[in-house]
């Protein structure tokens, strides 16, 4: 989009007092920007949200609570990352986009894409994946989209905001490895490839600092090394000191704590506590993203509230995952004549998405029993029972038993279990993983008068399966996926679409597989990431646990085979240009028409730091008719095989072998190779305060204490047991190693 040219931003800027430049770096209202009309500057409206349009053109509130214009509600972001298809993300964005154009909005608030620390998280229906690659991956086109029709995006929370308790207070207490491998590269993607108008602030502390006021995240790393270009917005009520905040880099407070952050700025320039150019950069961001929304704004624009159900519709096929399909029961295909048990009242009453800031008033509703009713025509009986009242959780024995009794000689029961709007919303996070306890009370008593049940699940977040699964034949998992999710859901069970959905979230036994749960949320205002880079597969894989479900995984109706794998190695590290294609086949061996995930993982197998068993770094999804062969080809390059130095403070790779697991979830990877990687030297520099096996790994140290023949060399396992001790302390104990010869040694060794 035509940005205004700085000179224009400057000249306006010049034309401003220091009381409206204050103004303009605070919202006019809940949703609005602040308007100079003296000088000609519009206010211009934001809206959440990441998977449909919250547009409020009279009450306002950040939670959801009061209505907002009808707009399409797609698949969350759980869901829609569960579909693994970058361009359906982009097709979603720009679908958002019409409808913002047409509701005068010029900022939609999305997408998330915070890390799945915990199951648990309130919000992680809101959140694309566990896995910052596949987060990163499947957010840049959603922006992509979205600005591609002049809308802007906030790409959020910045940064790691992983719970909904105390989360306008809490110190997330994150070591910097953890940080720079898990919490941010989404970010980094996203920003690096497709530069959101603006990023959104977290409200939590990052090790003690308010996310609003943290210059590191907001300016050092955002800005200097990512080389963001747009603007920062707090997220709403994020801001405690509006002077710090706009020090930090924080350019837009929402919505606006008005006279007071005003004036707080407008005296602490005038006290000099303030220097009035770090005012003057963040009014620029605002004049520029004020700028970028002109032209959309003045085209407005409208849109097919049809065109966007099927687009809604398409996307909650994709999203959906089969995860168990016993006896290919799935898909249905009930004679005429048969009956089909439909259980649950989930069936009747869909759950489609989350509650909070996201929730959607949906053009319109598809509702499974509805849909299916239609689509099995009058031949076919269709009986419903509730089951279970939605909004509690103890068995009611009248309609447990009429459900069963609906079951007990119907030809095909669907059981529509999943999770209550009161179980996982923004604001708070869940206590358990287990569906309500109605529910499994219910399957219990279904599966003892039918053997061939199949489970369609609508939750955000994963919900345990491990002590009830054995009861189902099949289990479709449709996450919230949106306003055409009864639809999509009726489809895939009756085979008129085939599932393509890979798990973009572990679904561990238990919840204590999962480490975070160690320190999860929290408590006196700290949640320490004890478990580190170990979340979702990582932590399960490095533990070496089974789960339930794998990342990655997802069934189909048909069957795929991967053969023929190429890896090419091109350039080095240490030239900054490597590139290492991985080529495969895939095949649809099976009868329908299919989609499969071809995924890479990466092992680091020489590495002298604690690192995941293997970690995601591509994939591709291809679609296959049967028996059709295509040749599957992605890239990685030198982030692929790094990892962050604690040492160095960067992306480093080590040099040695690294395993390229290639397959279809991250524990099924049949095809392997090995690349060896050479790079230039990681190892600490060597100093007089190194250990005496990292003078023996260096090879000038190694050099220069072989010549000084000292007796701590004397063999080998005097060296075993000393070798972890600092020369300065072996200096102080002698064995022909004195500080006045240690500091000549040293003084001898060249910086490398
Ligand atoms: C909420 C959410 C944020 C949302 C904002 C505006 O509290 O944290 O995601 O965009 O406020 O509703």
């Amino acid at each position: 989009m035509p940005d205004p040219e700085l000179a224009d931003l400057d000249s306006v800027l010049a034309e401003l007092t220091l009381e409206e430049k204050a103004s303009l770096t605070l919202g006019s209202a809940f949703w609005h920007t602040a308007p100079v009309e003296r000088v000609g500057i519009e206010a211009i409206m934001v809206s959440d949200g990441p998977h449909g349009l919250r547009a409020q053109l009279e009450e306002a509130d950040h939670l959801g609570l009061s209505s907002s214009v009808p707009a399409t509600c797609f698949p969350t972001a759980s869901a829609l990352g569960s579909s693994w298809n970058p361009n359906l993300f982009n097709e979603v964005g720009q679908a958002l986009a019409r409808e913002a154009r047409a509701c005068g909005v010029s900022v939609v608030l999305g997408p998330g894409i915070n890390m799945k620390r915990s199951p648990l998280c309130g919000r992680n229906f809101e959140y694309v994946a566990e896995d910052p690659w596949l987060a990163g991956e499947l957010a840049t086109p959603m922006v992509q989209g979205l600005q591609s029709l002049g809308i802007g995006t906030s790409l959020k929370h910045y940064a790691a905001n992983n719970q909904e308790s105390d989360r306008l207070r809490v110190s997330a207490e994150v070591d910097e490895r953890t940080l720079r491998e898990i919490y941010l590269p989404a970010f980094e993607r996203v920003v690096t490839q497709a530069q959101p108008w603006t990023v959104m602030c977290a409200y939590n502390k990052v090790n003690g600092t308010y996310a609003s006021e943290h210059h590191w995240l907001l300016t050092e790393v955002l800005r200097d090394e990512w080389g963001f270009e747009g603007l920062v917005m707090s997220d709403w009520g994020a801001v405690h000191d509006r002077v710090a905040a706009l020090a930090a880099g924080l350019d837009l407070e929402m919505p606006p704590n008005h006279a007071i952050s005003r004036d707080a700025v407008v005296d602490a320039i005038r006290e000099g506590r303030l220097d009035e150019a770090a005012l003057d950069t963040a009014v620029r961001r605002v004049l520029r993203l004020v700028g970028q929304a002109r032209p959309a704004r003045a085209e407005g624009g409208e849109f097919d509230v049809e065109e966007h159900h099927r687009l809604a519709h398409r996307a909650a096929l994709e999203s959906a995952v089969l995860l168990k399909n016993e006896g290919s029961v799935l898909p249905l295909a009930p004679a005429s004549g048969s009956t089909v048990a439909v259980i649950g009242e989930f069936a009747r009453t869909p759950r489609f998405q989350g509650a909070g800031s996201s929730q959607v008033n949906p053009t319109r509703v598809d509702v499974l029993l509805d849909e299916l009713t239609t689509r099995l025509g009058s031949d076919v009986t269709v009986r419903f029972a509730p089951g279970f009242a939605l909004e509690s959780v103890d068995t009611d024995s009248g309609l447990q038993e009429e459900a069963v009794a609906a079951a007990r000689d119907a030809d095909h029961v669907l059981v529509c279990l999943g999770l209550p709007g009161s179980a996982e919303s923004e604001g708070f996070d869940r206590t358990s993983m287990d569906l309500p306890a109605n529910q499994l009370a219910l399957l219990d008593a279904l599966a003892a008068v039918h053997d061939r049940l199949i489970v369609v699940l609508a939750n955000g977040s994963a919900v345990t399966l491990s002590t009830w699964e054995h009861r189902a034949a099949a289990v479709l998992e449709c996450w919230l996926s949106g306003q055409a999710a009864g639809g999509a859901a009726a489809d895939l069970l009756l085979g008129r679409a085939n599932p393509s959905g890979k798990l973009a979230e572990s679904l561990p036994l238990r919840l204590a597989d999962c480490a975070a749960s160690l320190n999860f949320p929290g408590d006196s205002g700290v949640v320490r990431y004890g478990e580190g880079l170990f979340i979702g597969y990582r932590n399960y894989d490095k533990a070496e646990l089974e789960v339930s479900h794998p990342f990655g995984f997802g069934l189909s109706y048909t069957t795929f085979a991967l053969a023929d794998l190429d890896v090419r190695v091109g350039g080095t590290v240490a030239g900054g240009d490597l590139a290492v294609s991985v080529a495969v086949s895939v095949t649809n061996t099976g009868s329908v028409a299919g989609a499969e995930v071809v995924q890479v993982y990466v092992r680091d197998v020489e590495t002298t730091v604690a690192r995941p068993v293997r970690e995601l770094k591509a994939f591709t999804k291809v679609w296959l008719e049967p028996g059709e062969t295509q040749r599957a080809t992605v890239s990685l390059d030198e982030r692929s095989f790094a990892f962050w130095s604690i040492v160095h403070h960067r992306w480093v790779v080590e040099a040695g072998e690294f395993e390229l697991g290639v397959g279809t979830s991250s524990r099924d990877l049949p095809l392997a190779e090995t690349v060896t990687l050479d790079a230039p030297s990681i190892a600490a520099p060597v100093g007089r305060d190194s250990t005496l096996h990292e003078w023996l790994a260096d090879e000038q140290g190694r050099r220069l204490l072989l010549e000084l023949d000292a007796p701590l060399l004397a063999d080998d396992h005097l060296v075993s047991v000393i070798g972890t001790m600092p020369m300065t302390t072996l200096a102080a104990f002698g064995m022909g190693l004195d500080y006045p010869t240690l500091d000549r040694l040293t003084s001898q060794l060249s910086p490398n």
